[in-house]
């Protein structure tokens, strides 16, 4: 990994790690609940999203205390999605992140209600924005639900299952894609935007960038599945040919599948010209993201 990103990531990982805990540690809920929700806050996330949020904001050379809080909502959002897909009903998958799935640890019932609290959580942390304007918080929050929800994540995650019983094509795929992983993914960035006030024709370069490393990171994801090891990526590796999922590599080949992640590499990169720097984050975040291992 590039030396900048790498402490880029060193220094903000344990800021956002200890937010998170510090959300969680203010829930005065039942024991076994609040346990389940901080197992899978704390089993080790590559931390991605949140990293994008702050990536984002320090490209555009803006702070602001508030992105710490959009950083962790959008993390908590991530991790229910990911105690949800493990669910037997939906990927019924034993491992994540490097150790056994929620509902293996707390049984199903608990995993569900800590995934629906995380969620939850999430949209009460957007309600303790400080410094951004009411008008822009209620942006964030209309952005975070419609990213995560029917129209985002979940309507991706609804294709998913879709692509289950028949073969997609590639359109069909694509969209799965987008809107699985790429709509949170994009919210990131374009948090990072509304944060840092950007002028609408910078922040359209962005949301290209944005939809290019979102199909990326899901396409990558995609061959990981079927090149790695469980022990390397910390789940299940094999897990989409047994679910029988249509998935870039099954459509078009592993080389027509590495084609494509080069391609939206490429262009995610391209679109990051109009920051007129030699070296942005997100461009090291966009190289990362396509050369992951885990
Ligand atoms: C995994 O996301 C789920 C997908 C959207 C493919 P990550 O690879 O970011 O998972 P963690 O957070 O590091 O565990
Ligand atoms: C899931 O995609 C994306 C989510 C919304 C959780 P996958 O099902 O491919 O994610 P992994 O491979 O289990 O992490
Ligand atoms: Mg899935
Ligand atoms: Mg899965
Ligand atoms: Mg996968």
């Amino acid at each position: 990994m590039h030396k900048k990103l790498q402490n880029f990531i060193s220094k903000n990982q344990p800021v956002i790690e200890n937010e998170l805990n510090h959300l969680l540690a203010n829930l005065n809920v039942s024991e076994t609940l609040k346990s389940s929700m901080s197992y899978s806050i704390n089993a080790g996330g590559k931390r991605i999203r949140p990293l994008l949020v702050l990536a984002t904001l320090e490209d555009l050379d803006v702070q602001s205390a508030d992105a710490l809080t959009v950083a962790c909502a959008v993390e908590l959002i991530h991790t229910y999605s990911l105690i949800h897909d493990d669910l037997p009903c939906m990927d019924d998958d034993d491992y994540r992140r490097g150790k056994l799935t929620n509902h293996k640890v707390y049984g199903e019932g608990v995993a569900v209600l800590a995934g629906d609290a995380l969620q939850t959580l999430a949209f009460e942390a957007l309600t303790t924005l400080q410094e951004t304007s009411s008008k822009d918080a209620l942006q964030l929050v209309k952005m975070l639900a419609s990213a995560s929800g029917a129209m985002g994540m979940v309507g991706g995650q609804m294709l998913d299952i879709e692509g289950e019983a028949r073969p997609l094509s590639l359109m069909e795929l694509e969209t799965v894609h987008v809107n699985k992983t790429g709509a949170l993914l994009s919210f990131c960035i374009e948090a990072g935007a509304v944060m840092a006030g950007l002028e609408v024709e910078k922040a359209a370069n962005l949301n290209v960038f944005a939809w290019n490393i979102g199909l990326a990171f899901q396409i990558q994801d995609d061959i990981l599945d079927i090149t790695s090891t469980t022990e390397a990526l910390g789940k299940t590796a094999g897990s989409d040919i047994s679910s029988d999922k249509s998935t870039y590599p099954s459509l078009l080949g592993l080389e027509g599948a590495r084609k494509r992640l080069a391609e939206h590499h490429r262009l995610a990169e391209e679109s990051l010209d109009f920051l007129g720097k030699e070296e942005p984050l997100l461009k090291l975040f966009a190289d990362y993201i396509v050369n992951r291992q885990s």
